[in-house]
């Protein structure tokens, strides 16, 4: 009977930066493999979330909608409240927000430009993971909780400082998570991707740089023959990883780079 009730409780996704990009190919993605997707994103994106949840419903999934700022600690656990009331749990977190902040050198960075990033890259996702963890460990059933790290959380880059040292603390919330977490059959991994063509790489000085993601690879010092990738590359990983079968792979930080970066 326990496990006839077990096999149908559909299992709950939040993902978070989900209006464009990576996150909104992820929560896509997570719904067509019937997981009900919780969209998130900052208040001035809510008609953006809302046309993702309505191509989403009409492909036959299930999404629900919910604002929050994830740098903010109030606005996370509203959010998780919100999403836990609204669609049933919470089993996967995806700590997808992120920024990247404008091309310069270190000795260029203001401390406000700083501070901005790593509230969103490092407080966001450690606000993320704990409000996911508590509600994880609460509901007693495992769960999965993924964040966005970079392959910049590997190896510095020049005139992205700042957000190399967030994704590097990524890297770091993630390992230690994994390890509180374990006991509790809650997997924490992370993706770090090379250079993947959403907003975040794209800008108009690309025609005249050679094609679609050439000035941030320019900018970062990296060849122009750099391999650059979709969104589904990195929503294909999430995937795998939210599935139950994942179980035995926690404190991860996964590249997919196209071969920038050989581990
Ligand atoms: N695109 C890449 O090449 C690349 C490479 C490595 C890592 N990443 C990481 O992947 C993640 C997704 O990137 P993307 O390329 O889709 O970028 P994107 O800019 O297209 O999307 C990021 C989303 O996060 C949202 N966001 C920003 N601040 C937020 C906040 N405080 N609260 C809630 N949402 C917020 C934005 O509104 C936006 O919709 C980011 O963490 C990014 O650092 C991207």
């Amino acid at each position: 009977m326990a496990s006839t009730v077990a096999a149908t409780i559909k299992r709950v996704a939040l993902i978070t930066g989900a209006s464009q990009g990576i996150g909104k190919c992820i929560a896509q993605r997570l719904a067509s493999d019937g997981l009900r997707v919780a969209l998130n994103d900052i208040a001035t994106k809510r008609d953006q979330l809302q046309d993702v949840a309505a191509q989403i419903r009409t492909s036959g999934g299930e999404a629900i909608v919910v604002t929050a700022d994830v740098s903010r600690e109030d606005d996370v656990k509203a959010m998780t409240t919100q999403v836990v009331q609204e669609a049933g749990g919470l089993d996967v977190m995806v700590a997808n927000a992120g920024i990247l902040g404008p091309f310069k050198p270190l000795h260029e960075v203001s401390a406000e430009e700083f501070d901005q990033i790593i509230a969103v890259n490092v407080r966001g996702v450690m606000l993320s993971y704990k409000h996911a963890a508590q509600q994880m460990i609460k509901q007693g059933r495992g769960g999965r909780i993924i964040g966005a790290a970079s392959m910049a959380g590997r190896q510095g880059f020049p005139n992205i400082g700042p957000y190399t040292a967030s994704k590097f603390a990524v890297r770091g919330l993630t390992h230690s998570a994994a390890k509180e977490l374990m006991q509790h059959k809650i997997t924490v991994n992370a993706y770090a991707p090379g250079i993947i063509l959403t907003s975040m790489n794209l800008y108009e000085e690309d025609s005249v740089n050679g094609g679609p993601g050439s000035t941030a690879v320019k900018s970062i010092g990296l060849p122009p023959q750099t391999p650059v990738g979709e969104p589904e590359v990195i929503a294909s990983l999430v995937s795998y990883l939210a599935k139950p079968e994942a179980h035995f792979i926690t404190g991860q930080t996964i590249t997919i780079c196209g071969g920038i970066m050989p581990s």
